[in-house]
């Protein structure tokens, strides 16, 4: 390898390494930051209500669920047992095309409501014979109840026009009416993050946060009422899941690749972790360090690059296809002499390596949030696909937590929790319908939160 190459991953190494003492850095102004969101006040960390409480596993009966928020809509039927077990009778995924995504609102929410139409026609099943809708909508949502919330602002590359400011669940009732399901109700709306902590919580009770890294990265964990200070509503029950929205987190150093990234993309300025962690974004992390060692002559022959010079055409997909040994054919590099390869390699390990140390470091938070002691076990229900198909994301991770933990990092598990949020969705549904939370919920419904 020559000297200037080699001198350029040392110092790529720096850019983007950290180590126990920064995450711990980190952590503390992680903390600061959930103290300010929690009170009400400006904060990169929304910390938003979500007027549920974690399930006890009782909850009973067949509850419709759509998830919405990356690539596709996915509807499900699904069934709870009363005993911890629930069980999807019928699922059915649909992409969701480009013009629904960057369309108007009302395209959008038409072709949720036509994926519905098509789910009971492909599955023959009689809507009316469910006991209520539970709604995800991973995007940053303020909610006023368990079944209504106002979109914030877009994330992760949607755009559809006329729903920023608007209630969700609303736009969605309009559009099953436009469609005659008005007789379906929305029971409950919450995020990813809540699903995925109501599902896997549902059969543990040891499980005490919900996270997603996928397309998007977020995560929600049970909050002691009384600490919720800028909720005003009743302190019974005593916990209610906070939705942290934890992508937005700003107070962390980025280098010159996150700022060029960030300059380039749909919302500068916003999203800050989610853009260092997230499936959406590692891609184009690693094609622009890859095209600057192009620009530097220090990689690939100039008729091969091509390949790295469309904005986001290099995905997270490939980076972990690559990692697997598949990529270069793939993308039509066959010819890269064996040493860019190697070279190739270390940058995407570079950065899947800081996205899952970054993820693991924001848990690690959390946790101390929520027991500053670590006197307790607990268990990390954890969906999308960088946990679950990136090579060695979670070795990263636990390598991560056992930096900053030492041996109690053997009470912290990470669990997969694959579709939880969806089936977190009927739970959440079947909580909300429970006779008393209903009256709960008819008390809380002209409450607002900021
Ligand atoms: C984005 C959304 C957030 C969601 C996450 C994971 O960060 O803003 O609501 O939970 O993606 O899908």
């Amino acid at each position: 390898m020559k000297g200037q190459t080699q001198s350029f991953l040392e110092d790529l190494h720096g850019l983007f390494y950290f180590n126990a003492q920064d995450a711990r850095d980190i952590m503390l102004r992680f903390h600061s930051e959930m103290g300010l969101g929690l009170t009400g006040k400006e904060s990169s960390l929304k910390m938003i209500p979500s007027f549920v409480r974690r399930p006890k596993g009782k909850e009973k009966g067949s509850f419709l669920a759509i998830d919405l928020g990356g690539t596709n809509i996915r509807v499900l039927a699904v069934s709870l047992d009363g005993k911890g077990r629930a069980e999807p009778l019928a699922i059915s995924r649909y992409p969701i095309s480009h013009e629904a995504m960057t369309g108007t609102g009302d395209m959008f929410f038409d072709f949720i409501a036509e994926s519905m139409e098509s789910f009971f026609k492909e599955h023959q099943i009689d809507a009316k014979r469910l006991q209520g809708l539970g709604f995800t909508f991973s995007f940053p949502v303020v909610q006023s109840s368990i079944a209504s919330g106002r979109l914030i602002s877009w994330t992760k590359g949607f755009s559809a026009s006329g729903v920023e400011g608007e209630d969700v669940v609303e736009l969605l009732t309009r559009a099953l009416k436009r469609r005659n399901m008005g007789f379906i109700e929305v029971a409950a709306l919450i995020n990813d993050t809540v699903g995925t902590l109501v599902a896997k919580s549902y059969a543990n009770p040891a499980c005490d946060m919900g996270v997603i890294l996928g397309t998007g990265t977020n995560a929600a964990y049970p909050e002691k009422t009384g600490r919720i200070t800028k909720y005003k509503g009743p302190r019974h029950p005593d916990e209610m899941i906070i939705n942290i929205e934890w992508g937005g987190f700003n107070k962390i150093r980025r280098n010159i690749y996150d700022e060029t990234l960030d300059r380039g993309s749909f919302n500068p300025g916003e999203q800050r972790m989610e853009k260092m962690v997230s499936g959406m974004y590692l891609g184009e992390i690693a094609r622009l360090i890859i095209m600057d060692m192009v620009k530097e002559g220090l990689l690939l022959n100039p008729h091969i690059h091509h390949a790295f010079s469309e904005p986001y055409r290099l995905t997270a997909e490939h980076l972990s296809l690559a990692e697997q040994g598949q990529f270069f054919n793939e993308l039509g590099l066959i010819q890269v002499p064996q040493e860019d390869r190697e070279i190739i390699l270390e940058v995407f390990r570079l950065v899947s390596g800081r996205s899952a140390r970054i993820a693991a470091t924001a848990i690690s938070a959390v946790i101390t949030w929520m027991d500053k002691k670590m006197d307790s076990s607990h268990v990390i229900a954890i969906d999308g696909s960088l946990f679950e198909k990136y090579p060695n994301y979670r070795e990263n991770m636990e390598a991560m937590l056992r930096e900053i933990f030492g041996d109690s990092a053997g009470k912290i598990k990470l669990e997969k929790e694959m579709d939880g949020s969806g089936i977190g969705a009927a739970i959440t549904a079947a909580i909300a319908s429970s006779p008393w939370d209903k009256s709960l919920i008819a008390r809380l419904s002209s409450l607002r939160c900021r």
